[in-house]
């Protein structure tokens, strides 16, 4: 049985979310697939994913024992590394991801958990995982002149490689804005994409 980390970064919620009709989609295909793996939906407005206080630092780069396992951020990276793979929702925002997203990965870089020092450099902890990031943007970063502006998939897939985890699949929908795109189509298809895509995940 493998455990699936669905981690949800919007504030819209489903039906408004265009992001989440194609992730949702993957989850449940992927779900059908896979009937007797856990999905654990990670909502992070749910959660309320905070900034790092001074004593949040302290217990990413301080001992690592049962009390602050369970009761500090350290529950965070703790739930990711149990993880057999990821699925990270969240809408393009001001050319990257939306900043809570950011702050749950500032929540996840942890040494000696997700990655460690050697004294060749840092070593990714989370080999062998996989990850899919299903995004949606009002233009279009996948190609054409936008495409070098585009930072947020760029991170999540950097920082993931980071972990150990180079196998990382983006389904994006682009264009979502534009008004003279027919915008039911380019869902459709990214959803065709997503379902097709959890049947191997
Ligand atoms: C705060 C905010 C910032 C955004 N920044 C960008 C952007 O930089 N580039 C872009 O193409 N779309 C941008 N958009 C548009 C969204 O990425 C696009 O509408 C997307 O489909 C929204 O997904 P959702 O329906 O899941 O929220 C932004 C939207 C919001 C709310």
């Amino acid at each position: 049985m493998k455990k699936i980390l669905y981690i949800k970064a919007n504030i819209k919620k489903y039906g408004d979310s265009r992001t989440f009709k194609i992730s949702d989609r993957f989850v449940e295909e992927y779900k059908k697939n896979n009937p007797d793996d856990e999905v654990i939906v990670l909502d992070l407005y749910k959660e309320r994913i905070g900034f790092l206080r001074p004593e949040d630092l302290e217990k990413l780069l301080g001992k690592k024992d049962d009390e602050a396992r369970k009761n500090s951020i350290l529950k965070y990276v703790y739930q990711f590394v149990d993880a057999d793979k990821y699925i990270i929702a969240a809408p393009m925002w001001n050319l990257s991801i939306p900043a809570i997203l950011k702050a749950y990965m500032d929540y996840v870089c942890a040494s000696g958990i997700t990655f460690k020092y050697t004294e060749n450099g840092p070593v990714g902890l989370c080999k062998g995982k996989k990850a899919v990031h299903i995004v949606s943007r009002g233009g279009n970063y996948s190609e054409g002149p936008a495409k070098e502006y585009e930072m947020g998939d760029r991170y999540l897939r950097t920082i993931f490689a980071f972990f150990g985890i180079t196998d990382f699949t983006t389904i994006a929908a682009d264009k979502l804005d534009d008004k003279s795109e027919d915008v039911e189509a380019i869902l459709n298809q990214a959803i065709i994409r997503a379902m097709n895509v959890a049947k191997e995940f």
